[in-house]
């Protein structure tokens, strides 16, 4: 269990849908009005879908009758929920309030990181919500500065004892990229060679602080590289972009193959495009016809697909929103498979040129 805490400080989740009930003037209409004119002058229908999002969920839990897998099984035999809520940028204050929503609302996934700065904000939201342990999944991710086989359990340590627990679920290496322990870029000899860090790894496994190990953002030449040692773990999964403007139809029909499950992180296209793939036509007439949310539309594709989901939302709406997935007619399916794949791969997240690196992080 998560041992019971004093975090009352955490608003209740149904706080804002309370106060909505009262927003019954024409006064407000008026104000809305303004709001979603402004909204869609300043920042296209991003600002209209998150102030959308403070409202009520009208049809979250709208179904087509046929399920889609609630987990997938790893090679551990541990069975890993097929939807998470995703934690990157969900900030303070509004972190821990979405993790007492997604768990309320039946949520047993969380996909955190180190670098995310918010581990001690979920860890305390985990104790409020009195779960045993074993009824959540927690992904957390070794971040870039850590792959030193002598940083890493104390940076697993570091993860485990903010979230407030003695092991994880899956931890995963969070880029291909080593830093120098002093976080200059970068220990070129580490980053090409994983399989020191990957053995220690292997040993917290062993130790029982971790349960599986996985990757993120490695392409195929890396896993190949990483999977050529005479490893006693092989990646149980890999955490990379998927969305619908960069749908990965071959790391996805090779990582099939080889048995290893993909993860589909900014499954929305992340908070810059999420306004624009849910507004994208067919999105849209899949929404209408079905009588689901164009995200639900989205979220249940990425299952449909074979990998797990990992919508963020720190919006109660919308958290709840994001855990019904259900089957798209075949019909539906394709067409939407069809759309994702007939435009030119875009990329959302690349931090190379940030990092400073010479090279390109996903070649
Ligand atoms: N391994 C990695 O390197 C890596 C990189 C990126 C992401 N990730 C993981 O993947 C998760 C998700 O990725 P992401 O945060 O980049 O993008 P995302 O989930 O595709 O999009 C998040 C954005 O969509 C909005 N949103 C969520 N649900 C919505 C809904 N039902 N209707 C309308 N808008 C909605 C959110 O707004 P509000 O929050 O304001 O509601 C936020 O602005 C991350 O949190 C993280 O766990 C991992
Ligand atoms: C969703 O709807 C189904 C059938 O209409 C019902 O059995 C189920 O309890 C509902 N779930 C939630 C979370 O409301
Ligand atoms: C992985 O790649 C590195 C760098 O090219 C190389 O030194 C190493 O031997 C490779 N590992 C295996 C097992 O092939």
């Amino acid at each position: 269990m998560f041992s019971k805490g004093t975090y009352e400080q955490l608003p209740a989740h149904n706080g804002s849908t309370t106060k909505t009930r009262h927003w019954k003037t024409k006064r407000v209409c008026v104000i809305l009005l303004v709001f979603f004119t402004l909204g869609i002058g300043l920042h296209g229908t991003r600002f209209t879908h998150s102030f959308l999002g403070t409202g009520r969920c009208s049809r979250y839990n709208s179904s087509t009758g046929e399920d889609l897998p609630k987990h997938y099984t790893l090679p551990s035999g541990d069975k890993i929920p097929s939807v998470a809520l995703g934690l990157w940028k969900a900030g303070k204050n509004e972190v821990g309030r979405a993790v007492q929503t997604a768990v309320k609302s039946g949520y047993q996934h969380l996909d955190g990181a180190w670098i995310y700065g918010n581990e001690a904000e979920v860890g305390a939201a985990l104790k409020q919500t009195d779960t045993p342990r074993e009824d959540i999944w927690l992904t957390s991710k070794l971040w870039n500065s850590f792959h030193d086989p002598d940083d890493v359990e104390s940076a697993l340590d570091e993860s485990l004892s903010r979230l407030g627990t003695d092991y994880l679920d899956l931890y995963l290496i969070h880029w291909p990229l080593a830093l120098n322990k002093d976080g200059s870029v970068y220990n070129q000899e580490l980053t090409d060679d994983p399989y020191p860090t990957w053995k220690k790894l292997e040993e917290l496994v062993d130790k029982g602080k971790i349960r599986n190990i996985g990757v993120s953002n490695f392409n195929i030449r890396r896993i190949q590289n990483l999977t050529a040692n005479p490893l006693k773990y092989p990646p149980a999964v890999n955490q990379v972009e998927i969305n619908f403007w960069f749908p990965q139809p071959e790391l996805l029909a090779w990582s099939k193959e080889y048995g290893i499950l993909l993860e589909a992180y900014s499954p929305l296209g992340g908070d810059g495009r999420v306004g624009e793939t849910l507004s994208v036509p067919v999105v849209k007439e899949i929404a209408a016809e079905l009588d689901i949310t164009p995200a639900q539309v989205i979220n249940s594709w990425h299952v449909q697909r074979g990998t797990v989901v990992l919508p963020k939302s720190v919006t109660p709406c919308r958290v709840e929103e994001n855990l019904h997935i259900t089957k798209l007619p075949d019909e539906l399916f394709e067409k939407l498979e069809t759309a994702a794949l007939l435009h030119e791969p875009k990329r959302g997240v690349n931090p190379s040129k940030g990092w400073g690196i010479d090279f390109d992080i996903f070649d």
